[in-house]
């Protein structure tokens, strides 16, 4: 037998019915808005603000060029007449990195502390950082490492030229009495004395600047610290030039760093003669057969000279596969096809 059901029945049903509806719709509003808010509340206050490369406010990398330049290399020239002269001009702000007492390799605390400023200092970027410094590694960090370039240059040329330069400066600051002023002593009679001036330690430059902070980097003639520097020009840097190739090292880098460099080498064949050679030191005798020969013999001469031979290697067949006869690079050597689907 089917049970009767009342009219009045129904009706309470109904409004049963309508209540559960309501607060369905209720609840679900309620879950949308909080999940909103709580998606909202991620974003902005949990989340870190990503960069560029995802790791520093705002730092990109390639837009930070470090040039850890060597003493008496050619670096004067090379930073005013493509740094200084270019970078209002291409936007960009040349920095110089003042060392203090000339200690060249950074303790860990500075490190982090040069780190820190470089990638997040973004007012100054695009930056061009230059200094007597040796190479810092970005990477541990946790950054990525900004482009490096650097000079090299013969590395007796570059200690004849450092000796002379302490007696009789050069043409760049003019009246600045340097440290061994008056002091008439070639480099031969240095080499027969024994003196410390020429001392064959003072060749231990290059390579340390290239292999970094690690504390054998540092020590004379350690052969870790050679393939360390090899590895390092290898690895972190874009170019590598050489004093005796300016004009060639200048404008390969205005063909790989066009942003900054754009301009350069016309720039510097502009300038005259003495701006061109900005700095040379004034007097500089040739060291005789003798002194040559007791050079050549020495293995920490021997060490940096590998060095510097690597290097120039490095830059020479990178320009003999772009460099045409008649001066001009040679065209792009690449290009797409078969691009499926087609690209709007
Ligand atoms: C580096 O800073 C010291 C101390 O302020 C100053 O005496 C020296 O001239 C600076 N070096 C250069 C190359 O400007
Ligand atoms: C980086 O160092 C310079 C010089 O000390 C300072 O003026 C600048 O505020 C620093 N930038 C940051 C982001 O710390
Ligand atoms: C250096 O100067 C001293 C005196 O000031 C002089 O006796 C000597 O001959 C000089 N040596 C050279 C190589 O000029």
């Amino acid at each position: 037998m089917r049970r009767r059901v009342w009219p009045w029945q129904c009706a309470m049903s109904l409004i049963r019915f309508n209540a559960l509806i309501s607060l369905a719709i209720f609840f679900a509003l309620w879950f949308i808005y909080f999940h909103y808010r709580l998606e909202n509340l991620q974003s902005s206050q949990y989340l870190p603000q990503a960069g560029a490369d995802g790791a520093g406010r705002g730092y990109n990398p390639r837009k930070v060029i470090i040039y850890n330049r060597v003493p008496k290399t050619g670096s004067t020239t090379f930073t005013n007449a493509v740094a200084y002269d270019l970078c209002k001009k291409n936007g960009f702000h040349s920095i110089h990195l003042n060392m203090t007492k000339n200690r060249y390799a950074m303790n860990v605390i500075d490190q982090r502390s040069f780190v820190d400023n470089v990638t997040s200092w973004t007012e100054v970027i695009p930056a061009f950082y230059h200094g007597h410094v040796a190479f810092v590694d970005f990477t541990k960090f946790g950054y990525q490492n900004p482009i490096y370039v650097n000079m090299v240059r013969e590395p007796l040329d570059r200690l004849l030229s450092h000796y002379y330069f302490l007696r009789y400066g050069d043409n760049y600051r003019i009246g600045l009495r340097r440290s061994r002023a008056g002091n008439n002593e070639t480099f031969d009679e240095c080499i027969e004395k024994k003196k410390k001036d020429c001392d064959m330690k003072m060749m231990w430059l290059q390579i340390p600047y290239f292999c970094g902070t690690h504390s054998f980097c540092s020590e004379v003639g350690s052969k870790q610290a050679l393939e360390e520097a090899k590895y390092n020009l290898l690895n972190h840097y874009l170019l590598v030039g050489t004093t005796d190739r300016l004009a060639d090292f200048i404008a390969l880098l205005e063909q790989v760093l066009p942003d900054f460099f754009h301009g350069a080498l016309d720039h510097y064949n502009s300038l005259d003669e003495n701006r061109a050679h900005l700095r040379y030191t004034k007097k500089k005798i040739p060291p005789s057969a003798q002194t040559l020969e007791i050079v050549k013999n020495n293995p920490i001469y021997q060490m940096e000279r590998e060095f510097f031979d690597f290097a120039k290697n490095q830059f020479e067949e990178q320009w003999s596969r772009v460099a045409q006869k008649d001066g001009s690079f040679v065209p792009k050597q690449f290009h797409y096809e078969k691009i499926r689907p087609p690209v709007e």
